[in-house]
């Protein structure tokens, strides 16, 4: 930062003239073709749409308060702000974490300590009342959850963030609104304008047609993708819960709606959206309605739209599906580089899990490779837990490859993580079985899925060291992938399931909430303690976290590309950057693991420094890694650079 006196003389020398209007007019002027061509593709039949978006755009511009307008210029100046090494991004629910949006600001330090840059608050905009799928059935997108604060509450905090150097992200819920959200009450109510934002049908004519070849998402609570609404007298179009009705999002006004709502939120401070069940907006019979060409059009028209009027904005996609599918998400074709700038990278979480339990690497080197380059310009968001159950994404082609049976594997990592395996460590349980599909999801926090909760309860100590050695080996991973890491609460504690959930009414049917605990702010005191396994794992994943601030291999930019081990225990991760290799070792096993060191000296990693325990090792003819060992290894002269 120049010095305040410099910054005055700059300031000084330029009168208040019309910038503002400038910078609109050349960000129009450069997404304004990206905008047309998507809206031109979705709704050929509605040419007014773009003058209609204007009038929005406009609206939101001139209420874009100051310090917003400065933070859109900044990062026009630092387009790469999310992919650099230094962002770590921490994932909560407001009220589990601390009660309330003020009580987020009071624990500011907490995040702050730990390395934090991003923060995603799980959904806080107005819920309906009772059930709500942990707050993703929306009423009101302009309303905070009353028990956490108000909009007001909001804008201060990101405020607070941003002084911080935090960023906040927060879920834009586009594929479904709440049944008692006021356009679902209009509908409901008959009124036709407001029925046309939504999928509904007197009889089951065309939604049997569309059954033929949709998926259900939640077979256990909510079965089927239609639900009879006797209010209106119609089928609703319902993917996930019956109170979750499906967006129509062929009516340019639901577009319409939508923009508005995210140049809202965006002036309230929001930095990131992420894009909720995006891969579900556009319906087309004869498909699954999912992964759609619309949905990416959609995504780049509401993008063009937030470059012009918040450049500030990024979005997330949340789009958990196939590799194949999920490239579109982060840009191919016509789209590359002008839709989501980040995405989840579900297959690396599934696969670390897969690993932990065969201890074999094999069908993860199969899977990530497998991985197209996604666009220079975006980056992944990983994780080793989040607030979903895990599905087995693993696709018989990539099992077949490695030697293995898709079926048998993912039923082996179901029986696996639900504790049912001959000698498991893990302790997790079911969640939808499916037994049309053989699908059994699960549920579980890191920690008691690692192995620790079963090892805390047996005493044995030497287990609870495994359990912590996997985790740290999970965490390095995700840490070591560049993208933007999510640590999801709890997860720097080693917190364990929370059965709790089971006596809550609205929780007890969805086991998920068996790991979305409330922080232990008990433990959280003894994080310092590294004789207490919340010190131990808190003092590790900080470690991790300060090693991987200070790698600038890790940028999103480049590409981690695995590389194939000549042992099935030992993961082999290179990124080469133009400071030099990075070469990620990691021992999926509790033995001790080599592999020839000449894998090192062809890198030039002869004589390289280990960026976890910043110490040297030089690669003689074997490199040995302890149980679960984990290196970063780069040349020990690019150890002093910056980027
Ligand atoms: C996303 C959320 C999940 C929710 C679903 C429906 O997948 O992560 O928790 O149930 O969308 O909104």
């Amino acid at each position: 930062m120049p010095d305040a006196q410099i910054l005055e003389l700059i300031r000084e020398a330029f009168p208040d003239d019309d910038r503002d209007l400038e910078a609109f007019q050349l960000r129009y002027e450069r997404y304004e073709t990206q905008l047309t061509d998507a809206l031109q593709a979705v709704y050929p039949d509605h040419p007014d749409l773009p003058r209609r978006l204007l009038e929005v755009m406009l609206h939101a511009y001139h209420e874009r308060p100051a310090d917003l307008r400065r933070l859109d210029q900044r990062r026009l100046l630092s387009p790469d702000w999310f992919q650099k090494e230094d962002v770590i991004g921490y994932v909560c629910y407001a009220d589990r974490f601390a009660g309330d949006l003020a009580g987020v600001e009071a624990h500011v330090s907490y995040l702050e300590e730990l390395g934090t840059r991003y923060l995603h608050l799980m959904p806080l905009l107005r819920p309906r009342a009772g059930e709500n799928d942990g707050g993703y059935a929306v009423q009101d997108y302009r309303e905070v959850r009353e028990d956490l604060g108000t909009m007001r509450d909001l804008a201060r905090l990101s405020k607070r963030l941003r002084e911080s150097g935090i960023s906040l992200c927060l879920d834009l819920v586009l594929n479904h609104v709440a049944q008692e959200h006021e356009w679902a009450e209009k509908a409901r109510a008959g009124d036709a304008r407001y029925q046309a934002y939504f999928h509904m049908y007197e009889d089951r004519t065309v939604p049997d047609q569309y059954e033929r070849t949709l998926p259900e998402i939640f077979p256990d609570f909510a079965p089927g993708n239609f639900t009879w609404d006797a209010a209106s007298g119609r089928w609703v179009w319902t993917t996930f819960n019956s109170y979750q009705w499906d967006l129509n999002w062929a009516n340019p006004d639901v577009f319409l709606e939508f923009a508005q709502i995210i140049l809202f939120l965006a002036n309230r401070g929001v930095d990131v959206f992420r894009l909720d069940a995006i891969a579900f907006i556009w319906k087309r019979m004869g498909t699954n309605c999912q992964n759609q060409p619309e949905v990416h059009a959609i995504t780049q028209a509401l993008r063009a739209a937030a470059r012009i009027v918040a450049p500030a904005v990024a979005f997330k996609a949340e789009a958990i599906v196939a590799p194949e599918d999920l490239l579109f998400y982060l840009g191919r074709g016509a789209h590359h580089g002008k839709v989501s700038d980040l995405a989840y990278h579900n297959s690396l979480m599934v696969q670390i899990w897969s690993s932990l339990a065969s201890r074999d690497v094999r069908l993860m080197e199969v899977a990530l490779s497998a991985f197209p380059h996604k666009p220079t310009n975006t980056a992944w968001g990983m994780y080793l837990r989040c607030h979903d159950d895990i599905g087995w994404a693993i696709s018989d082609a990539d099992a077949a490859r490695a030697g293995l049976s898709g079926e048998a594997h993912r039923r082996f990592l179901s029986d696996f993580y639900a504790g049912e395996f001959p000698g498991t460590f893990a302790r997790g349980l079911v969640f939808q079985h499916n037994p049309r599909t053989g699908d059994r999801r699960i549920s579980g926090s890191g920690a008691s899925l690692a192995g620790l909760e079963v090892a805390l309860e047996r005493g044995d100590a030497r287990a609870v060291d495994l359990a912590l050695e996997r985790l740290l080996l999970g965490h390095a991973v995700v840490l070591g992938f560049g993208g933007v890491p999510l640590l999801y609460m709890g997860d720097e504690l080693a917190s364990l399931n929370d059965y709790g959930f089971e006596h809550e009414p609205t929780h007890a049917a969805d086991n998920r909430w068996v790991h979305r605990p409330r922080m232990d702010w008990e433990r959280a005191k003894r994080r310092h303690d590294v004789t207490t396994v919340e010190g131990l794992m808190f003092a590790g994943v900080r470690n991790l976290i300060r090693a991987r601030t200070g790698t600038p291999h890790l940028h999103a930019t480049v590409e981690s590309r695995v590389l194939t081990s000549p042992n099935p225990h030992v993961l082999l991760l290179e990124r080469e950057h133009p400071l030099g290799t990075l070469l990620c070792v990691y021992n999926f096993s509790e033995h001790e693991q080599g592999v020839p060191g000449w894998l090192a000296h062809a890198r030039g990693l002869g004589a390289a420094v280990d960026r976890i325990s910043g110490e040297h090792v030089d690669v003689g003819e074997t490199l040995t890694l302890p149980p679960y060992g984990r290196l970063w290894l780069t040349a020990r002269e690019d150890a002093s650079n910056r980027w």
